[in-house]
């Protein structure tokens, strides 16, 4: 903990004073990671990807983490949103302690809980963009045409929905797997290089799409190579060989429309 944290900890005891007090319900926090590893594989080969991470995002925070190729920060979001179990430490998110459950427990936690936009868009190839959309929010019962067709349009791609993933550029592409994952309104949305391929105005584009979701209370976690986006985050989270290198806090995060890279 740095003293900042510490500072904040302190304030956050007085309702008036804490800095959090509008991204935070004060309630339990939406993730917190304890000592937490990651080894794929075993033995000599084995590959540490993460080491002793502890990490606490509250409720209706916008926390972006940035790091190294390879500093592991795949890894952690896969571990928030139980798509793979920790090798070590809890995982607690979504109020479940992702380690205790079972590989149905954590489907039906992805399911109901969590957003995903992975690195490598995943997009079923044979749907259509709207197919697409729709697919996943339908597991959740919110899968009505009207939403899915929003969620395309908020992030540009409204004439495309009856387009086919290769019919699409890479960075529309992206925007279907941005619009499926918003199209679930989930309480916490965790992207993988949400930007990656996407120019600056189309990129703000979907940073808007991303923030507006967070001021309704989501709980949104980044993962970027893109130290400009760290600007609209309520705290920047750097990662580095598997680990927590550092924390910062934003005192007051920039609007989406405001970055630049
Ligand atoms: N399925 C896997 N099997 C073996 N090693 C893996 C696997 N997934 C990741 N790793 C290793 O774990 C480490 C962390 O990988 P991770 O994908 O989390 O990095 P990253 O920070 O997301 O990198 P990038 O910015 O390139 O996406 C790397 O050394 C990687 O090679
Ligand atoms: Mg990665």
């Amino acid at each position: 903990m740095t003293r900042h944290d510490r500072g904040r900890a302190a304030a956050r005891n007085d309702p008036e004073l804490d800095p959090d007090r509008e991204h935070g319900d004060g309630g339990a926090p939406a993730v917190l990671l304890h000592g937490v590893g990651k080894t794929y594989g075993g033995g000599r080969a084995g590959v540490r990807a993460l080491r002793d991470v502890d990490l606490e995002v509250r409720r209706g925070e916008f926390v972006v983490l940035l790091g190294p190729s390879g500093s592991g920060k795949t890894t952690l979001l896969n571990l928030i949103g139980g798509i793979e179990p920790a090798t070590s430490g809890t995982v607690v998110a979504g109020g479940r302690d992702l380690s205790g459950l079972d590989e149905d427990a954590r489907t039906a936690y992805r399911r109901d809980t969590v957003g995903f936009v992975f690195q490598f868009f995943n997009l079923v190839p044979s749907l259509t963009a709207l197919e697409n959309v729709r697919l996943v929010a339908e597991l959740t019962g919110r899968g009505d045409r009207e939403r899915a067709a929003a969620a395309l349009e908020s992030v540009g791609l409204a004439g495309r929905g009856g387009h086919f993933p290769a019919q699409l550029s890479g960075g529309e592409q992206q925007r279907v797997a941005i619009a499926r994952a918003i199209a679930k309104d989930p309480e916490l949305l965790l992207c993988d290089e949400p930007t990656g391929a996407l120019d600056l105005e189309t990129g703000r584009g979907v940073l808007r799409v991303l923030q507006d979701l967070n001021r309704r209370g989501r709980t949104v976690m980044v993962v970027t190579h893109n130290a400009a986006i760290a600007a609209i985050a309520h705290r920047v989270v750097r990662m580095r060989d598997g680990r927590v290198a550092e924390v910062t806090t934003t005192a007051a995060p920039a609007a989406a429309g405001e970055v630049a890279w």
